[in-house]
């Protein structure tokens, strides 16, 4: 069975007595057997959300492929790793639209991640436009298959991807669940013909964009949705809780 996984992303958000006020409240009772909670914090808050958490994995919101050298502002795997990070999330939308994150750059960053034995978790998503068009599966397909190009099937079960369409995102539109599950199973179905059938049955595939707790469960309830990456939502001790206790 495939590992349900709720992460939160709070971006830009989160000092140091942010997360010590919010893992204090949160972080026991977000002890879902049945669920993978996580938050995806600031560099700089890194340290102290691995300190207070117990239940809650930690992740980083970016990180750079090279093993260290002249990248002034970057942070490598290594520096990750000293921390105790396991889970780095790659390819977010906001990266590659402010911060030149392209489809290569998320490959060699999935494959250093993984090389490092971290997981990545790896996101994709179509603009407003791409939707429009009707192209929302070849693009997101087209992202997956260059994300992975390189990666073996014994490392590709150790990813989780996110399918964040970007006009969802911050907007308050969520895609409905059922459209939500098209684009997931078809990215499951992409994940069969790049590897075979059984490896893409083990990826997690969350949904994110405008999740909130009022949502979460029809999405959950979707075959191909094993999880949620949330933004806006998951600042909030109650909303957070609620998101990764959605089945309580
Ligand atoms: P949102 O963000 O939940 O605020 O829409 C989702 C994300 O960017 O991961």
């Amino acid at each position: 069975m495939r590992k349900k996984v709720i992460f939160g992303n709070w971006k830009m958000n989160g000092t140091n007595a942010a997360v010590e006020e919010f893992l204090s409240v949160v972080d026991a009772q977000a002890n879902n057997t049945e669920v993978v909670a996580g938050l995806g914090l600031p560099f700089t808050a890194l340290s102290t959300g691995l300190k207070l958490s117990k239940n809650v994995k930690i992740a980083a919101q970016n990180v750079h492929f090279e093993k260290n050298g002249a990248f002034t502002g970057e942070i490598s795997i290594e520096m990750l790793k000293e921390l105790g990070v396991e889970f780095v999330i790659i390819g977010h939308s906001e990266r590659r639209e402010m911060f030149g994150e392209t489809d290569n750059t998320v490959n060699l960053k999935a494959k250093a991640i993984l090389a490092a034995n971290m997981t990545p978790l790896v996101c994709c998503g179509e603009t407003l436009e791409t939707k429009e068009a009707g192209k929302t599966v070849s693009f997101v397909n087209n992202q997956i298959e260059k994300a992975y190009a390189g990666i073996s099937k014994e490392d590709a079960i150790k990813t989780i991807i996110a399918y964040e369409p970007i006009w969802a995102i911050g907007t308050g539109k969520t895609a409905t669940s059922q459209d939500a599950e098209v684009v997931c199973k078809a990215i499951r179905e992409n994940l069969a013909k790049i590897y075979d059938q059984a490896t893409a049955d083990q990826i997690s595939i969350q949904y994110g964009g405008s999740v909130k707790p009022d949502n979460i469960k029809e999405l959950m309830s979707m075959p191909n949705i094993d999880g949620a990456l949330v933004g806006g939502a998951s600042l909030l001790s109650k909303d957070y809780l609620a998101l990764v206790n959605y089945n309580k």
